[in-house]
């Protein structure tokens, strides 16, 4: 038998925390019957752990506010599991949700106030004494930098986050509350896949690893979308060889070790509810794939070369 790959470890930034190369994503959780209960998610924690994938993502809002609770209650079962992860989750996004009676219309809230409520609530339900890395989910118009920068360098001196990111953000939003921050951003997690290349251009990636700052990556399979490309047609056809030529289990791990070929060194974070998919998808980090292989995925992909 084949022994599990067991993925490496990455620090988003020179002063920043160290995660696992993939991260597991919670924000589906409450979708698969699976892991609906505490105990499902202890396996798939478990599972993750085998891989070495020791980081996990959450956010306040996933599964209508739930999802933090459930991993929480995971980790009451077995508390020991504590002590082998890393937990990154995020703030900002208040949907209109009955977990949220004063919620009238969805959202952004990025004061002080908020911020560190939900900080707060976040560490009650899942259990934890700190947050590895908090994020601001989404980028708010009304946010005011020197609050948010205040608010965070208060969480970190009350040892209630150790660092601090965001997602979603534009390299002016980020060069914004950068400049208020004693401390670095450590990520800025955005989409990106083969299916969503926008962020090639756009020039956050060239900011990122500017700063050597490591994005972290949402929907890095296109949110599944992925497996929707018909197999005689260029995208499927040109996976198919692909996988072949690294030994890849399926255009899941190929989409995989095509992101992790960016000099930036992205972390993706992986959406999967399924155990068996996990040992699958880690096997993407021990792939180097070659240039030309990279720009062939990205030509089948768009349905025209680079120009
Ligand atoms: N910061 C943000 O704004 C933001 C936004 C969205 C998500 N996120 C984070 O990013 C994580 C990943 O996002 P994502 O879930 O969209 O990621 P993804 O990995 O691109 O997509 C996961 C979906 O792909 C499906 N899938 C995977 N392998 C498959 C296969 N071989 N065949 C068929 N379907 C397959 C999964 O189904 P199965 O479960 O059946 O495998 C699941 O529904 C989330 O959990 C969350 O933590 C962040």
């Amino acid at each position: 038998m084949v022994s599990p790959h067991t993925v490496s470890r990455r620090a988003l930034h020179p002063n920043g925390p160290t995660l696992s190369r993939l991260v597991w994503g919670a924000w589906r959780a409450r979708d698969a019957a699976a892991l609906a209960e505490p105990q499902g998610l202890v396996r798939m924690i478990e599972t993750c752990l085998e891989h070495g994938i020791t980081s996990f993502d959450h956010a306040d809002i996933y599964g209508q506010y739930q999802v933090e609770a459930l991993f929480g209650d995971a980790l009451r079962l077995d508390p020991a599991l504590k002590g082998r992860m890393e937990i990154v989750t995020k703030c900002d996004i208040a949907l209109v949700s009955s977990a949220r009676p004063g919620n009238r219309v969805k959202h952004y809230d990025t004061s002080a106030a908020h911020i560190r409520a939900s900080v707060e609530r976040s560490l009650a339900a899942l259990g934890v004494e700190r947050i590895d890395v908090l994020l601001l989910h989404r980028p708010d118009p009304l946010m005011d930098a020197d609050e948010v920068a205040r608010t965070l360098e208060i969480l970190v001196a009350e040892g209630k986050i150790a660092h601090a990111g965001v997602s979603n953000h534009t390299v002016e939003q980020m060069r914004l509350l950068a400049s208020r921050l004693p401390f670095p951003l450590v990520t800025n997690q955005i989409e990106l896949s083969v299916l969503h290349t926008e962020p090639l251009e756009s020039g956050i990636l060239d900011h990122l690893q500017a700063e050597r700052i490591a994005p972290m990556i949402w929907s890095p399979l296109g949110g599944g979308r992925l497996f929707a490309s018909p197999p005689e047609g260029a995208l499927g056809r040109t996976m198919a060889e692909l996988c072949e030529k690294y030994s890849l289990a399926g255009p899941g791990p190929l989409a995989i070790a095509w992101l992790l070929r960016l000099p930036v060194r992205p972390v993706p974070v992986l959406g999967t509810t399924s155990l068996s998919r996990i040992g699958e998808l880690a096997a993407a980090d021990a792939v180097e794939m070659e240039r030309q292989d990279w720009f062939a995925l990205l030509e089948a992909a768009r349905g025209r070369a680079v120009p």
